[in-house]
């Protein structure tokens, strides 16, 4: 039984992300992301960066090789991400000076966009990482110098706009362990549905980034009251870019990762409102992971050779026991 056979059995989309490269290049590497996923983000390929670099200069044929790989698998993608207000931009975005030029670009950038993709990616995380990466307030950048903090709902309603028929997302980072944060994501999400704003998630990115760029661990507790929170407001909650550092000094580190997955995850998938558990990546050898931090930090479910991880194992009883209790009904 793989992950997406117990996913599909529980109601619930079980996703990694991928690099173009590696999938193209890589038969392993696909075959085992087809057989274990039922949904996939592209890692960078349908970032504003990846798809348009220049104004007017569209790259599809990434991100098009990847939704028809999704769809002749059976798969969901998500797509990721129509505005980042500080990465995956191009420069001339990230350095606009033109309130009106920048509002034209980002309706641009939208409508084509979901223009292109129509009918065959179901649900766009709209606005990535609005907020300021470590505090509890909105992130600086030409989107809210120039436009204000209302470029959110306004990248909101241009993509509900060009497509009413899918779900539209805002994904943010570290909400679960960085203090501030959270009643800052709550206050942006009750100003969007105050102002009726068509919004039909929150992506929790739940990168556990301990103890390189995080002063703590999330707990399942903790993760499960937030989850909660959003899904209290009558949102979808999805863990949408899920990875774990470990440390290389730790003789029992696998098991002790196994251990926070399966704590995490099931305590996201307690929720009837969570239906989505997105990891950023699959295999230790094909992560980001290597390349922003301290080499062997292995971070995932399977180890560089496809091999399955404690952690591996640890996903596979959480979404059993959301099986059961699918099959059984919620409590
Ligand atoms: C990362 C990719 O994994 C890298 O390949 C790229 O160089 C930078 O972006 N939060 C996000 C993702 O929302 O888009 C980021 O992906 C990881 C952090």
């Amino acid at each position: 039984m793989t992950l997406r056979d117990i996913a599909d059995r529980a109601g619930v989309r079980v996703g990694a992300a991928a690099p173009i490269g590696t999938l193209r290049a890589d038969e392993t590497y696909r075959s085992v992301l087809v057989r274990e996923f039922n949904a996939m983000t592209p890692e960078n390929e349908t970032k504003w960066l990846g798809l348009q670099p220049s104004p007017g200069e569209w790259h599809w044929d990434d991100a098009d090789y990847m939704v028809d790989l999704a769809d002749e698998h059976g798969m969901q993608v998500r797509g990721h991400t129509l505005v980042w207000p500080h990465a995956g931009i191009p420069d001339h975005v990230r350095d606009a000076t033109d309130a009106h030029q920048l509002r034209s670009w980002m309706t641009h950038h939208i409508q084509t966009t979901l223009d292109h993709f129509r009918g065959r990616i179901p649900r766009w995380d709209v606005v990535n990482e609005p907020m300021h990466w470590g505090e509890g307030r909105l992130a600086e950048g030409s989107f809210l110098d120039l436009l204000g903090p209302g470029y959110i709902a306004e990248a909101f309603t241009i993509a509900h706009e060009a497509d009413p028929g899918i779900e539209l997302w805002l994904n943010e980072t570290h909400a679960d362990v960085l203090g501030g944060k959270l009643p800052e994501l709550r206050r942006i999400v009750e100003e969007m549905l105050d102002a009726d704003v068509p919004l039909h998630g929150i992506g929790l990115q739940t990168h556990c980034l301990y103890p390189d760029f995080s002063p703590n661990l999330p707990t399942g507790e903790h993760l499960n009251g937030i989850v909660q929170t959003f899904a209290d407001y009558g949102l979808d909650v999805a863990i949408t870019e899920m990875d774990m550092l470990t440390d290389p000094e730790q003789p029992d580190r696998l098991e002790a990762q196994g251990a926070l997955y399966e704590e995490l995850v099931d305590a996201a998938l307690q929720v009837d409102g969570c239906r989505e558990i997105t990891f950023w990546g699959f295999t230790d050898g094909v992560t980001w992971i290597n390349e922003i931090f301290s080499p062997d930090r292995a971070p995932l479910l399977l180890d560089a050779d496809y091999e399955p991880k404690p952690a591996y194992d640890a996903i596979e009883r959480a979404l059993q026991r959301r099986a059961e209790r699918f099959t059984t009904g919620p409590s």
